[in-house]
């Protein structure tokens, strides 16, 4: 069963920054997070916190993607993805900063996660992990801004590496 949410609430560039967004990732993060996407809004998680915008509050200012290939601590319990969502995006609000390669990103993030974690993505998708990488969709969430402004698709997807079956 997946469980489906719905908010009205407005759009922010720095997505964390609208509370009940913010409210919703709090309570949907579990145990030691890495947020690979950090932006500018500090959770009141125990997190990890990756941004490649030097004046973001971070504890690292890598790509992303780098940063997943890179990192030798202990496996986190979830990861946190709030990419800019298109490259327009990435232009006209990140300073240019893009997406590392999305695919690549995808298959890097079982080897930092502990069986039995969650990955959070934030987006236009609501499958992201999906089951060929053994994650299995838990709930999904919808916040609507409203007029023209596309909705923000919130997904939760658990690594369970015994659970699904091979392709
Ligand atoms: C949609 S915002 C997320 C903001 C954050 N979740 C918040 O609520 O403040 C996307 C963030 O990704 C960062 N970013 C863009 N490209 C990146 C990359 N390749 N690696 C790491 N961070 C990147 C941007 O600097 C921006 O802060």
């Amino acid at each position: 069963m997946i469980i489906f949410e719905h908010f009205r609430c407005p759009l922010n560039r720095y997505t964390f920054y609208i509370k009940p967004v913010r409210q919703w990732v709090e309570d949907n993060c579990e145990g030691f997070v890495l947020n690979l996407f950090a932006g500018k809004t500090p959770l009141a998680l125990n997190e990890v916190r990756n941004d490649l915008d030097p004046e973001m509050p971070a504890d690292f200012h890598l790509d992303a993607l780098s940063f997943l290939r890179s990192w030798e601590g202990k496996r986190f319990d979830t990861i946190l993805l709030d990419p800019p969502y298109a490259y327009r995006k990435s232009m006209e609000l990140y300073k240019g900063n893009i997406c590392s390669p999305f695919r690549q990103m995808k298959d890097a993030i079982p080897t930092i996660l502990k069986p039995g974690g969650i990955v959070i993505t934030f987006g236009y998708h609501s499958v992201v992990m999906g089951k060929n990488r053994k994650f299995l969709p838990e709930r999904i969430a919808l916040f609507s801004h409203g007029g023209a402004i596309h909705d923000t698709i919130a997904s939760v997807e658990r690594f369970r590496p015994g659970k699904c079956a091979d392709r």
